[in-house]
Formats: C-alpha cells, structure tokens, sequence
C-alpha cells in the first residue's frame, strides 16, 4: 500500500545536496503497522513528513519514490497533495494543545477537516464528527463538540486529534510519538485505540523512541539512526533476532521487570544532528563493535531475509542473545 523507495530528504544549495535523511526505504500493508524508533534527530520525523512533503522550507526531497496505492507521491503538485492530505494521509502529531486552535471548539475543528474533504452538508457532516468522537472513545460527544481545546484533559486531546486524523476515513495515518506527552495509563489506552484503528483496515506509521512500545503492538519495526534506517525487520525478528550494535543497545536501554536489580544501561556519546559529513558508518564514534572500515565506508544494507534488512559492518553474529 505504501512504499517509501531510497527517499532522500535535506536541503538543496547552489546545486549541491545535503541530505538529512538519505536512502530510506520503507514499506507498509493495509492494515498493517510500522513502528518507526531512535533517538532524538535520527530522521523519523522528516521520513513520515517525507510522505506528503510536510516538512517546512528549505528542505526538499533530494531523490526517491513514496508510492501510495501505485501513485508516486514525490510527483504530484502541491495542489493535488493538498487534496490528499487529511483524506488518504492523515497526520496526528505529538503536541495536542499546539496543534488544536484554542479560539476554536472540537466540533468546529472537527467540520473544518470535513468540509475540506467532502461535499457532506451540515447535517451529515454533524453526525460523521459526533460518529469518529465516540469512535475514539470520547463519551458524551454531542457536549463535547461544544468543548474548547483547554477544557479537555491531554489524553481526551489526543483523541480528539486522532478523531481529526480518522474522520475522513484515511488509507494511511501517521502518528508521530503521540502518546510521549501522556501518562503510562493513557498511553496505553491511546496504544488500544490504534489497535482498534488498525483492525478497521487502516494502515499505521507510528512514530516512537519507545522501542518497547513499538515491539508490542506494531507488524514490523525499523530502526532509524543518522538519518538512516539502520535496521528493519518484522517485531518478531527485531525483538528476538536484533543483529545491529545500535538496535541491541536500545533493547538494553528498555527497563525489563525480571532485570529490575540491573542498573539500566545508557548508550555513551550522542547521535549525530543536522546535515551529517561523516564518510563512514555515523553509529561508529559509540558503537562497541566499531573496526578500521567502520569509519571509512558507509555499510550497505543487506537482507538477511525476505522481510529482515540490515547496515552494519561487523553484526552481532546469530541475533542479539535475550
Ligand atoms: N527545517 C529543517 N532545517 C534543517 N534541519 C532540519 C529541519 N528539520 C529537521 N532538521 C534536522 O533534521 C534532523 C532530523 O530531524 P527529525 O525531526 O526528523 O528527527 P526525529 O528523529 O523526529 O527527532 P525527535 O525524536 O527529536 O522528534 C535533526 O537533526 C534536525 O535538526
Ligand atoms: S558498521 Fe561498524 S560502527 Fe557501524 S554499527 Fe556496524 S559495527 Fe558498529
Ligand atoms: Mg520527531
């Protein structure tokens, strides 16, 4: 359904690229969901803006393709991704009370993403909004509608974007880290929700630092680092069978009940931000099992099975041991 093929994104001056993102390929099913992790500035982000140019100037897509139902997304007009926007790509990002206009009731939000996208009268456009409000979990909807942005609590907010994100009955919705701002138990209620939004045949990219999460309840898993996908595979093989040094230390950094006299482990140094000039492998200047070509060539990525890719160098050999 959605195919994103060596998309490179940075920023283009006096006819020299600078990419940010680069060669990032990436694939997700109907229904199905990808949990995109790493650190802050590894590129999730830019990637999932990537897919209907969301990204704010002077960036811009330095090569690639993102296929959405065999249409190449890279080659449609700002015009024609307007159009698509909200409708077959729709965006709930991190931050409810930035991204809601206080000035501006749910139901009122709500109305606006439906009169962009459908020709429904007010009438009908009512009952879809008051419809999506329950569908999310939001009791009491017809009172909620009159509700500002500040009368709700954060995770009745980020409902209510998720509603925004769903009311046009999307192909694909991205969520980028929407539940970071929440407390565990909202959060897991949040994790539900998409649950059930995946069973209703809608196509997920969850964006999370949180590898943990992601292994719980996405299809498949890749792991971004530099501005690169370093790693990729099914949850079950990135759970089980993690073979690059930078996916294994994020597993030590998950917190786990049966190593709780462990102390948890902190990858040493910080991951590179921005346009990064490093020739060779940019996980080089932390990583534990960094040689001589480490620093010299950028690794190539490598299959290792139909659904399992890889950057790396020098792998842990036979999977990371649990
Ligand atoms: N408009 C921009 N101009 C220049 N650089 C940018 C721009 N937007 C993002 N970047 C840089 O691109 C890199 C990747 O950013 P991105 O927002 O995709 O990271 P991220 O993985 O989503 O991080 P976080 O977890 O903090 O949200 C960062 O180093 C960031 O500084
Ligand atoms: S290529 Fe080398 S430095 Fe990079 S992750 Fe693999 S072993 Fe480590
Ligand atoms: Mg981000």
């Amino acid at each position: 359904m959605l195919k994103i093929e060596n998309i490179s994104v940075g920023i283009l001056s006096d006819g020299t690229a600078m990419p940010i993102v680069r060669d990032v390929s990436l694939s997700i099913a109907q229904g199905e969901a990808l949990g995109v992790v790493g650190e802050s500035g590894s590129g999730k982000s830019l990637t999932a803006q990537s897919v209907a140019r969301m990204y704010q100037s002077p960036l811009t897509i330095l090569g690639g393709r993102v296929e959405l139902d065999g249409i190449d997304l890279t080659k449609l007009s700002e015009r024609e991704l307007h159009a698509l926007r909200g409708k077959a790509v729709s965006y709930v990002f991190q931050d409810p009370l930035n991204a809601l206009n206080p000035t501006r009731t749910i139901g009122q939000h709500l109305l606006d993403v439906i009169r962009r996208h459908t020709p429904e009268g007010p009438r009908e456009a009512r009952s879809r909004a008051v419809e999506v409000l329950r569908s999310v979990g939001i009791t009491q909807p017809e009172e909620r509608m009159r509700a500002y942005p500040h009368q709700l609590s954060g995770g009745m907010r980020q409902r209510v974007l998720i509603a925004m994100g769903l009311v046009c009955v999307p192909k694909l919705l991205i969520a980028d880290e929407p539940t970071t701002a929440l407390d565990v138990t909202v959060q897991a209620r949040i994790i539900d929700l998409f649950r059930d939004i995946q069973r209703r045949g809608i196509s997920l990219l969850f964006i999370s630092h949180n590898l943990d999460l992601v292994l719980e309840f996405c299809d498949s898993v890749a792991v971004m680092y530099g501005g690169r996908v370093v790693e990729r595979g099914t949850a079950e093989e990135i759970g089980r069978e993690a073979r690059h040094p930078y996916t294994a230390a994020l597993m030590s950094c998950i917190p786990r009940i049966e190593n709780k006299t462990e102390t948890l482990k902190v990858i040493p140094g910080s991951p590179p931000v921005g346009i990064d000039k490093v020739q060779g492998c940019p996980f080089a200047a932390r990583c534990e099992r960094v040689q001589d070509q480490c620093w010299q060539e950028m690794p190539p990525i490598e299959r290792l099975s139909e659904t399992h890719e890889l950057s790396c160098w020098n792998p842990i050999p036979g999977g990371r041991a649990n």
